[in-house]
């Protein structure tokens, strides 16, 4: 695995060596634990990530990998089993039917039509069902009475075991894709980059790219609010094996932590990182060069862009640099949903994943824990916006998502009101086959307890959200989603297990 923790060029320097020291333990040469120091390691706990983790996952890359693929097997549905469909539906998949083209406009319709085609069959067949029961309630009691019968009863209960196997793992047709075609490197084929790099120069001289809207000019090296210049300031680079399964999958997601925020979450885990301005200052041609390591050398599934909100811009000179250089996997954007439109423009064509955060629903809590009172209202523009550009979740066979939108809503103490609207809302607005992962991760940090001085209100110490959530409310959150149609969760095996048994 390839950790990367740049603070400054000495850094730099030895996370070369590292990752040279890292190649040649994984194929034996060194020991391990040698190679990572106590620096690094601490820098990489405060980001979340276990080094000891990581250097384990390099040398048992392989069994995990066989792990993951036990895990995907060991779920009810047989890859073959969809082989026939596939087959089919294979002229409608990105690469197949569309070459060169954006796979997400040219074949979103196709796909999303078929889906819609055979859900109304499905129910068409079920409705026929039930009103020949309903008119021949003795058939029901003499089942093979006629071989037809018989052969339709069959058939009926194929396709019910195999609509239970579809929801097991997520990968029944509309949501599988096969060969496909990073959104940026199609975007390149067609010689679209130039304007991409054009639009996001335009930006950077009179930044509105996020919501904040300061208007500075970064490229003569003013601030923002986000305190970010001309230059991307970097955190961490690294593999990072997060919460989110189909994007970690056996290899790890590459990570890339940006410091500073355009948010100021008074619960933020990862303050440190957020709100002081840390880090290391690289142009895009320099995140190029780091991306393309993860590719290459930490053979990660992905490249995972953490907190980019207010680095759009860098991120398209970034993007752009990195596929000339050949960087050929899909490019995941994690953010808060603060987004700007200009700033999801310029990454239209350029990002395959969006996993947007939708926190709160209100304007006071917007205000109150992110200081962010039009918090809500730019959550659900930027959201719509995403699923616009790339549809709904899809996996390829190998259970590994590579296009979509994957929706997270990270469940607040005392808040579950407000997670029930977003909720609604994912349902009302986007759709039951959203992919959504509710986070029971919250944990009470940053000035939660502690405590700041606010302008009308007084001392605040936030009291109120100053414990981690229930399991009650994280049950409570989880089958209301359940209740209103959703049915593609991010979640613990064992409780999709637990579900699937009761
Ligand atoms: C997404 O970002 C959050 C921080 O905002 C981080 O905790 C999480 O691990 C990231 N997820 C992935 C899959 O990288
Ligand atoms: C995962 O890493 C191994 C090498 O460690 C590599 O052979 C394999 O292609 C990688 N998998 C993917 C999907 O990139």
């Amino acid at each position: 695995m390839v950790l990367i923790a740049p603070h400054s060029l000495q850094h730099m320097l030895f996370a070369s060596k590292l990752l040279l020291g890292l190649t040649q333990a994984a194929v034996g040469h060194v020991a391990p634990a040698a190679i990572v120091s106590r620096q690094l390691e601490q820098h990489l706990q405060q980001a979340g990530v276990s080094s000891s983790c990581l250097v384990a996952s390099h040398v048992q890359h392989d069994s995990q990998r066989d792990q993951y693929s036990a895990k995907q097997q060991a779920q009810p549905q047989q890859p073959q089993q969809h082989q026939q469909q596939q087959q089919k539906d294979r002229h409608l998949l990105p690469g197949k039917a569309c070459p060169n083209k954006p796979p997400a406009e040219a074949c979103r319709q196709p796909l999303s039509f078929l889906r819609n085609a055979r859900g109304q069959q499905q129910q068409q067949q079920q409705q026929q069902q039930q009103h020949w029961q309903r008119q021949h309630p003795w058939r029901q009691q003499t089942h093979a009475w006629h071989p037809w019968q018989q052969q339709q009863q069959q058939q009926q209960q194929q396709q019910q075991q195999q609509q239970q196997q579809r929801r097991g793992l997520h990968l029944a047709p509309p949501f599988l894709v096969e060969d496909y075609v990073p959104a940026a490197v199609t975007t390149y084929r067609l010689g679209r980059m130039p304007a991409k790099l054009k639009a996001a120069e335009k930006e950077l001289a009179n930044c509105k790219a996020c919501p904040r809207d300061c208007g500075v000019d970064r490229l003569a090296g003013q601030l923002g609010m986000c305190g970010v210049g001309r230059k991307l300031l970097v955190s961490t680079v690294a593999p990072h094996f997060a919460e989110e399964s189909p994007l970690q999958g056996w290899n790890g997601s590459g990570t890339v932590f940006f410091s500073m925020c355009n948010l100021r979450c008074v619960f933020c885990q990862n303050w440190d990182i957020s709100q002081k301005r840390a880090g290391f200052e690289l142009s895009g041609a320099e995140l190029a060069d780091w991306m393309m390591k993860l590719q290459d050398f930490g053979n990660c599934h992905n490249i995972n862009f953490v907190t980019p909100e207010h680095v759009a811009p860098q991120l398209v000179e970034a993007i752009a640099a990195a596929v000339e250089k050949g960087l050929n996997i899909p490019i995941i954007y994690n953010t808060s949903a603060y987004d700007g439109l200009p700033s999801l423009a310029l990454m239209d064509g350029l990002v395959d994943i969006y996993m947007p955060d939708f926190k709160f629903f209100t304007a006071e809590s917007g205000q109150r824990y992110a200081k962010a009172r039009d918090y809500a209202e730019v959550a659900k523009a930027a959201i719509k916006e995403m699923h616009r550009q790339v549809g709904d979740l899809v996996f390829s066979p190998d259970g590994l998502a590579k296009r979509g939108l994957l929706l997270r809503h990270l469940v607040m103490p005392g808040l579950v009101d407000e997670g029930k609207a977003i909720l609604d809302w994912v349902v009302m607005e986007l759709g039951r086959d959203t992919y959504v992962h509710i986070m029971e991760q919250y944990s009470p940090r940053h000035l939660v307890g502690s405590g700041e001085q606010r302008s009308r209100q007084g001392w605040d110490s936030y009291e109120d959200i100053n414990r981690p959530v229930s399991s009650d409310e994280v049950q409570q959150l989880r089958q209301y989603a359940r209740s209103i149609g959703l049915w593609r969760f991010e979640e613990a095996p064992r409780y999709e297990a637990g579900e699937m048994a009761g």
